[in-house]
């Protein structure tokens, strides 16, 4: 891959799994910087060193100044500048080549474009975002990526893990409606002020018939609530199937789809019903479970658990792949 070089503003749980995600993948494009304003350089050692869920117990980590070096093992030391402040003042903005947006602090493609600047004429979001010139879907529409977008949003930990499924379906079997229960977690550190479930609108329920033409906007309801946990969080699917044949054959058809063919990475499902910490740190977006799934009628109901805060994983993808298509 070319010399193409990305900055994270946003070091909190997502930003901390991207770059566990990126030591991971030789074939990502180079992180050259991290920008974080809560977090100074110590207080993300702190992090790497002793976070209770993502692990980098396989690289010695260290600061050279304002650098953060890492090294894995078998890999040369990685050396990412740091920087601690408003995005807006980040020493490196304006020298990568992508902005990737990750702090949740600039929702809409205004506040992003403003980041841009110098070398630095793309962003990537991380959340969904009404008026990013495009929404790409890894393994959904990655392929329609415009070159001249500027603003790009991934979707979000919901929209990638309804939307190719969705699309799965209706190729074989015709969706006729859909449905999503959301049962999801906190930051360990939002923890102390989230005292009771509490239920909120999920940007799914608008993405969802935006991305998918198939999907009416009033054939499409998504529940969401957030509660007071930190593990892995659910999401139940429910579709009005045209013709959905047998249960054995569908859930067969499914299982083949997630092993090696349309879905394959981006779901797995799974035999048995082992709880939704089984999953942690799991790279795909819904772990489906066969055991509990049901078709009545017309009606498939897939029970799933999604690690929400790990689809930083594809989010890189879909960053490899956009680097890759303009290389
Ligand atoms: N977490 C997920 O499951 C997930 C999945 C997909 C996409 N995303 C998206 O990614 C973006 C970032 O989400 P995130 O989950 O990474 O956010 P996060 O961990 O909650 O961190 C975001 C902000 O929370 C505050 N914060 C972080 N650590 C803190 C601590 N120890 N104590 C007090 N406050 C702290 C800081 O902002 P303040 O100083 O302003 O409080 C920080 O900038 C959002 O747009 C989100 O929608 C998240």
């Amino acid at each position: 891959m070319s010399d193409v070089t990305a900055g994270i503003n946003g070091f909190g749980r997502f930003g901390l799994h991207l770059l566990r995600a990126w030591l991971d993948r030789p074939d990502a494009p180079r992180l050259a910087a991290i920008n974080d304003d809560y977090h100074d350089l110590d207080a993300a050692l702190r992090i790497l060193a002793g976070d209770a869920k993502v692990s980098f117990a396989d690289c010695a980590i260290g600061a050279d100044g304002d650098t953060l070096v890492i090294h894995k093992r078998g890999q040369a030391p990685w050396r990412i500048a740091y920087s601690h402040g408003p995005a807006r003042q980040a020493p490196w903005r304006g020298q990568t080549d992508w902005w990737l947006e990750c702090s949740g602090a600039h929702p809409t493609a205004q506040q992003c474009r403003e980041l841009l600047g110098g070398r630095t004429r793309r962003a990537l979001l991380s959340a969904t975002c009404d008026d990013a010139d495009q929404t790409l879907v890894f393994g959904y529409n990655e392929a329609t990526a415009d070159p001249a977008a500027e603003i790009i949003s991934y979707g979000s930990c919901t929209v990638n893990a309804f939307v190719p499924l969705a699309h799965w379906l209706h190729g074989r079997y015709g969706v006729g409606d859909a449905s999503v229960s959301v049962i999801h977690n906190v930051a360990p550190a939002r923890l102390a002020t989230l005292h009771q479930p509490e239920r909120r609108t999920c940007t799914l329920e608008r993405m969802g018939p935006r991305l998918l033409p198939f999907l009416a906007p009033q054939r499409f309801f998504v529940d969401y609530v957030l509660i007071p946990y930190t593990g892995v969080s659910l999401i139940d699917f429910r579709f009005r199937l045209n013709a959905p044949g047998a249960e054995a054959d569908l859930l067969d058809a499914l299982d083949a789809a997630c092993r090696g063919g349309e879905l394959a990475g981006l779901y797995r499902l799974a035999a048995r019903d082992d709880g939704p910490q089984a999953w942690q740190l799991s790279p795909e977006s819904a772990v489906l479970l066969r055991s509990r799934a049901r078709l009545a009628g017309d009606t498939l109901s897939l029970p799933a658990y999604f690690d929400n805060e790990n689809s930083a994983v594809r989010y890189l993808d879909l960053l490899t792949a956009l680097v890759r298509r303009r290389d």
